[in-house]
């Protein structure tokens, strides 16, 4: 592709992918939690599991200042402000906005949620003084550089604060295909190229809790882990640690392969 080609390709996945978020969410997240009640009653039951391996990264969270970049529907922040912390989600799609705002509400928690690109944030957002900033799980592929969204996470933290960065492993999205629904029936298969820079057309995330006559396609670029952490280390980050996790919701069902990871770094 020539430089012409790929910055037309970055664009037109930027426009497609903001599109295809902000069409019909708020309903896919009803479908998939019910109520906002509902969702912030099994929120409350157990804040901490809700944030899985992620706080053991963050530590005490109580009086900390954290943003969810793309942080989606509001879950993990509404956890967080039951916790104690002062949450801000940072993501572009008005339906995540809505229903976010409606969990915090029920949840009787406070949360900010930012309506905007991540990597276009108003200066005035860049405030430098977050003590933990996060992204997590189904990030990454939205963005043709990594720079630009690895920027904002450093410009938002301050000296010293904390980066959280966890995502599906590239062995399980990019390099195999499985298939086989039990352990002892799945095979695994490379059927990908682990260093392809082509961008792949895929169904959105929640389509499944959407009518299929409204399913939009969204354009993602599937990174490896030495571009991931060498985009950090540019930009200015201390890689404190990468964790390459199993399929942790059962330990025999894929066993031995890496399903997703979380990297710590500091500003
Ligand atoms: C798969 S979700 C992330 C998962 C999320 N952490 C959760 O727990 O549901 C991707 C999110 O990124 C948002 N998004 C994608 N590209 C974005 C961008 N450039 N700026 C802001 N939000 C973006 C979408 O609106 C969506 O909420």
């Amino acid at each position: 592709m020539s430089e012409f080609e790929k910055e037309k390709a970055s664009e037109i996945c930027k426009q497609e992918n903001e599109e295809a978020w902000n069409q019909l969410t708020y309903e896919a997240w009803i479908n998939k939690f019910g109520t906002s009640d509902k969702a912030a009653e099994r929120i409350r039951q157990n804040s901490e599991k809700v944030l899985s391996v992620l706080l053991p990264k963050f530590g005490d969270v109580n009086g900390k200042k954290i943003a969810n970049l793309m942080g989606s529907n509001g879950t993990k922040a509404v956890a967080l402000a039951m916790l104690g912390a002062e949450a801000v989600v940072m993501d572009f799609s008005e339906g995540n906005r809505r229903y976010a705002m409606e969990l915090a509400e029920s949840a009787g928690v406070s949360i900010r949620y930012v309506l905007e690109n991540v990597v276009e944030l108003p200066e005035e957002e860049l405030t430098g003084d977050y003590d933990i900033v996060f992204a997590e799980i189904g990030i990454l592929h939205y963005f043709t550089d990594l720079h630009p969204l690895f920027q904002t996470a450093f410009r938002l933290l301050k000296k010293d604060g904390i980066f959280v960065l966890r995502d599906f492993h590239p062995v399980s999205n990019k390099l195999i295909t499985s298939r086989g629904t039990t352990a002892k029936i799945r095979k695994h298969k490379v059927t990908g190229d682990y260093f392809s820079t082509e961008l792949v057309e895929s169904e959105i995330s929640f389509a499944k809790y959407m009518p299929e006559s409204e399913t939009r396609k969204v354009y993602l670029r599937k990174w490896n882990l030495g571009e991931i952490i060498t985009a950090m280390a540019q930009v200015g980050f201390h890689i404190e640690g990468l964790d390459e996790e199993p399929n942790m919701s059962c330990e025999q069902f894929d066993k031995g392969i890496p399903k997703t990871f979380t990297i710590k770094a500091r500003k």
